[in-house]
Order: structure tokens, then C-alpha cells, then sequence
């Protein structure tokens, strides 16, 4: 399975601040809000992956994270020259996905629960039309809706309705089958002019092809669009990570227990940066 991040949009309700910097680099904690998304990519076994963003932006997350290979894995970067939709994430990125199935996440999406990688890798490994992820939210309105049958299916989808049927959000972690690019081609622009991705998910629920996994009450599941949003998002990951003395998306970590990368190159990276705590942590975790 290939992976997608998509990095870009304009991250105007966070302005000032994301004048100059693209949203999914600023700080969730202490580390960029990228990682996030890339070690949910990585936890699901996913080693090749395109990071999707503003043409401006690029050069900034490549000094970041470069080729991928000192995690074991093998990032690309493709440009979107404006925020034309979700759904163009997978027209963009149809020379990446070839084909084979694929999971796209968003770039500022956050997700931490109990046995996640392990559901993860379960659905990875067969995808038959789409699988996507909801999450119960008191505001439902602000997001994609799904209605589902007793048995996971997806029986209805709706993009920000006016009056929801059901208060389950259709988070930014979705995965599909080989087949979903011609699925997107077929997409056409909104009332709002975007690609959406529901539309796209939508295709799949018709034909009795969509699942969606609950991810229910015990799990996080957190936007990073507003201020007051990601400064949540920040405090839940810090008094995680305080309590137990353990670090939430550390690529290292994950591509250290993933066997990406072995115990000397876990050294090396934690060298790199061992003036700040998460540096340390890292080198802790290869002494
Ligand atoms: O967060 C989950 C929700 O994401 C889903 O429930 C909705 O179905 C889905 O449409 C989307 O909702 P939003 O309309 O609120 O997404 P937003 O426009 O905020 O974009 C989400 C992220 O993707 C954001 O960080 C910017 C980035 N993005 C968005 C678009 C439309 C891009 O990089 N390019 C784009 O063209």
C-alpha cells in the first residue's frame, strides 16, 4: 500500500502565524504536526509515501524529512498549485499510487488510540473499495457525515450537512482500493468548487463498497485548524507524554519497532538532535 499526506491549503483561520510557515510544520508539542500523519502512515506498515503541498511550502518539508531514507522509508513531493479539494490529493498523486491501494491521510489530522497500528495493519492488507474512520463529535455539521448498517457498511454520505443524520465525522485517514483514481477522475468541482473527497467515498458507498470502522469513545481524534485547537492538541500530547515517558508519532521510535531502521541509525538520528528532550528521548530509545 502506498501513502499520501496532504500538506497544503492555506491555514488562514491560524493566521498570522501560517503566513510564512505551512500549518502541518508548526509545532504540536515538540515536534512538527507532520509527524503525526506520517507515523500513522508508518504504523500501518506504509513505507512509500507522497507529501502533497503548497509549491512554496516544499523545500521546507523536504529540509525537514529529505528522501525518507534515514527512517527506512522513500518520501516524494508533489506541488498543489491551489486548494482545488481533497480529492485532487489522489489525481495528484496517480503516478505515486500506480497500482496499488493506497491510504490518504491529512496533513493536520491528529489520531492516537489504543490497538490503532494493529487495526491499521489488519485493514491494510485488503481493501476492497474504501475503508474510512469515524469519530462521534458533538458538532457534526463542520464535517464529512456517514450513516452506516448494522454491520459497518456505509449507507449514506453527506459533505457538512445543514441538518446531520448521524453524529459520526468522517475523519482524514482514508484508504482504497487501486482502482480509486479513475474513481476520482470522475469527480466533479462542488457548489463550494472543490474536489471533495466525499464524493469520492460516496461512489464506493452506492456500491455497497465502503466500510467504516468506529473509532468510538477511549480514542483522540483532533483538528489543529484554530488556535484554540491546536493549542489542545499540543496540551493532550504533553500530558500524555509527561504521564507515561513515552512519545506520541516519534518517527524514529516507529520506524525503530516497525524494523525500518535498525538500533545504530536510531542512535545516529537521536544524535542529530540531542540538544532538545525529544533528541534525547530518541537516543535513549538506541543508548
Ligand atoms: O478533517 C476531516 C474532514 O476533512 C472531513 O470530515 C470532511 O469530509 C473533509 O471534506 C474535510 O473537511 P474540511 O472541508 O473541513 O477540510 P479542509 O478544507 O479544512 O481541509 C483539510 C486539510 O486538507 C487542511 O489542512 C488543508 C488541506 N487541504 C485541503 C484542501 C481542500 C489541502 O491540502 N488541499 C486542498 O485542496
Amino acid at each position: 500500500m502506498k501513502g499520501i499526506i496532504l500538506a497544503g491549503g492555506t491555514g488562514s483561520r491560524l493566521y498570522p502565524a501560517t503566513v510564512a510557515v505551512s500549518k502541518q510544520l508548526l509545532p504540536v508539542g515538540n515536534k512538527p504536526m507532520i509527524y503525526y500523519p506520517l507515523s500513522v502512515l508508518m504504523l500501518a506498515g506504509i513505507r512509500e509515501t507522497l507529501i502533497i503541498g503548497r509549491p512554496a511550502d516544499l523545500p521546507r518539508f523536504q529540509a525537514l524529512l529529505g528522501d525518507g531514507s534515514q527512517l527506512g522509508l522513500a518520501i516524494s513531493y508533489a506541488p498543489q498549485e491551489e486548494s482545488r479539494g481533497i480529492a485532487e490529493a489522489l489525481l495528484i498523486g496517480a503516478g505515486h499510487i500506480d497500482d496499488d491501494p493506497v491510504a490518504l491521510i491529512l496533513g493536520d489530522n491528529i489520531f492516537h488510540g489504543h490497538h490503532f497500528s494493529r487495526t491499521l495493519q489488519t485493514e491494510a492488507q485488503e481493501v476492497d473499495g474504501c475503508v474510512l474512520f469515524g469519530y462521534p463529535v458533538p458538532d457534526p455539521e463542520r464535517y464529512g457525515v456517514a450513516e452506516v448498517d448494522a454491520g459497518g457498511r456505509v449507507t449514506a454520505l453527506e459533505e457538512k450537512p445543514v441538518a446531520p443524520r448521524s453524529n459520526r465525522a468522517v475523519t482524514g485517514l482514508y484508504l482504497y482500493e487501486s482502482g480509486v483514481v479513475d474513481v476520482a477522475k470522475n469527480v466533479r468541482p462542488s457548489a463550494r468548487d472543490e474536489l471533495e473527497i466525499t464524493d469520492v467515498n460516496r461512489y464506493y458507498a452506492e456500491r455497497g463498497r465502503a466500510r467504516l470502522i468506529d473509532l468510538g469513545r477511549g480514542f483522540a481524534w483532533m483538528d489543529t485548524g484554530t488556535p484554540q485547537s491546536l493549542a489542545q492538541a499540543a496540551q493532550y500530547v504533553d500530558a500524555l507524554e509527561e504521564r507515561q515517558g513515552v512519545r506520541i508519532a516519534c518517527v524514529e521510535e516507529v520506524a525503530l519497532r516497525m524494523g525500518y531502521i535498525d538500533i545504530e541509525q536510531c542512535h545516529r538520528l537521536g544524535r542529530a538532535h540531542s540538544q532538545s528532550a525529544y533528541g534525547r528521548y530518541v537516543l535513549g530509545l538506541a543508548p
